[in-house]
């Protein structure tokens, strides 16, 4: 029988991913009573923000505001996305914890993305992560479109596995393996988590999948039957990306824990937080959460439904 990882981390995105692609500026305050909902739940590592272009991602513009404002608590990693020196200079002078570098395995992502192509990206983060070692600034690496390319082009888990590998020699303490439009299916993610696993440690390893296709907790089992237990989600499974077309959200963080709980597999978070958090959320936003688990505990926690406003 499989034996499967007895915990697991989770790096919850809903305040970057998961409200990057609304289209609607949603409010500073809004943003940070979700972060302060996350934190409460038990949330020990989260994306705050995105140091980028707010002509690229208008949405992420007030992410100064946000790292100045956050009630921190001690044992929360707060991280926010640095594409280039100028993102790695707001990171530091907003006391992030740790940052995200992103690159992609297709190339016309990255072009869409980040404006650059793959190898190019690497070039833009030497000067990054000379900078994050300097500081002591831990690092994460995201290798987008690790399952699929919106853009059709083939994508081997060798070449993930690549891009993987150079990712980690840099220094980062974790790759994240992301299926930016959620297309991947079981067998696939286990060969390209099995490929990347070939270069990199299983320890060094996360997933980050979008549920496009409803694939994302069937793939999460795929990864944990690896040993894999480093998940990145998004409350309400809020998200996509903007230059990613057909993109949905990111797999739900209560999708992810029901499934863990009822594995025996332990994250240290409330699942009913992280529901009524869902329901807070998605009550701004005027629509209820994706996710089912989210939808099936409504009424056991008595929750009022605010989202049809
Ligand atoms: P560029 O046009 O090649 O860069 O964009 P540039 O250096 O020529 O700068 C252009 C303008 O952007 C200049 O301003 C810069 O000052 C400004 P202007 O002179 O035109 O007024 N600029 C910045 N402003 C604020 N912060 C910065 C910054 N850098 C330059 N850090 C760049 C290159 C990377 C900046 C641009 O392409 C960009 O911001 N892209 C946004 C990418 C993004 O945020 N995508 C979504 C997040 S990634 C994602 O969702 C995937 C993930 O979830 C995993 C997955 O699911 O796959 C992580
Ligand atoms: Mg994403």
């Amino acid at each position: 029988m499989t034996s499967f990882p007895t915990i697991a981390r989770i790096f919850e995105v809903g305040a970057r991913d998961g409200l990057q692609n609304e289209k609607e500026q949603i409010p500073t305050n809004i943003k940070l009573e979700l972060i302060d909902r996350l934190v409460d739940a038990g949330v020990t590592a989260l994306e705050a923000g995105a140091f980028v272009s707010p002509k690229w991602v208008p949405q992420m513009a007030d992410t100064k505001d946000i790292m100045e404002k956050l009630s921190r608590k001690e044992a929360v990693s707060y991280a926010v996305l640095t594409p280039n020196m100028k993102g790695f200079d707001g990171a530091v002078a907003g006391n992030a914890d740790e940052i995200l570098l992103f690159t992609a395995a297709s190339e016309q992502f990255n072009q869409k993305n980040i404006n650059c192509s793959i190898d190019e990206s690497f070039e833009r983060f030497a000067p990054v992560v000379d900078a994050a070692k300097a500081a002591n600034m831990p690092f994460r690496v995201s290798v987008s479109c690790s399952l699929g390319s919106p853009f059709g082009e083939e994508i081997t888990p060798a070449q993930v596995a690549s891009v993987a590998k150079r990712a980690y020699a840099l220094g980062a303490y974790e790759i994240s393996i992301a299926d930016t439009i959620g297309v991947g299916t079981p067998v696939l993610t286990r060969q390209v988590l099995e490929a990347v696993a070939n270069e990199i440690p299983v320890d060094a390893i996360s997933v980050h999948l979008h549920d496009t296709y409803g694939q994302a907790l069937a793939n999460i089992l795929a990864a944990l039957e690896l040993g894999i237990n480093k998940i990145d989600s998004s409350v309400a499974g809020l998200g996509g990306c903007p230059y990613a077309p057909g993109a949905t959200g990111n797999v739900a963080t209560e999708d992810v824990l029901y499934m863990l709980e009822g594995m025996g597999i332990d994250t240290g978070i409330d699942l009913e937080k992280m529901v009524r958090t869902a329901w807070f959320i998605s009550g701004f936003l005027g629509r209820p959460p994706v996710s089912s688990v989210a939808k099936a505990l409504k009424n056991k926690f008595n929750i009022d439904d605010s989202t049809s406003c």
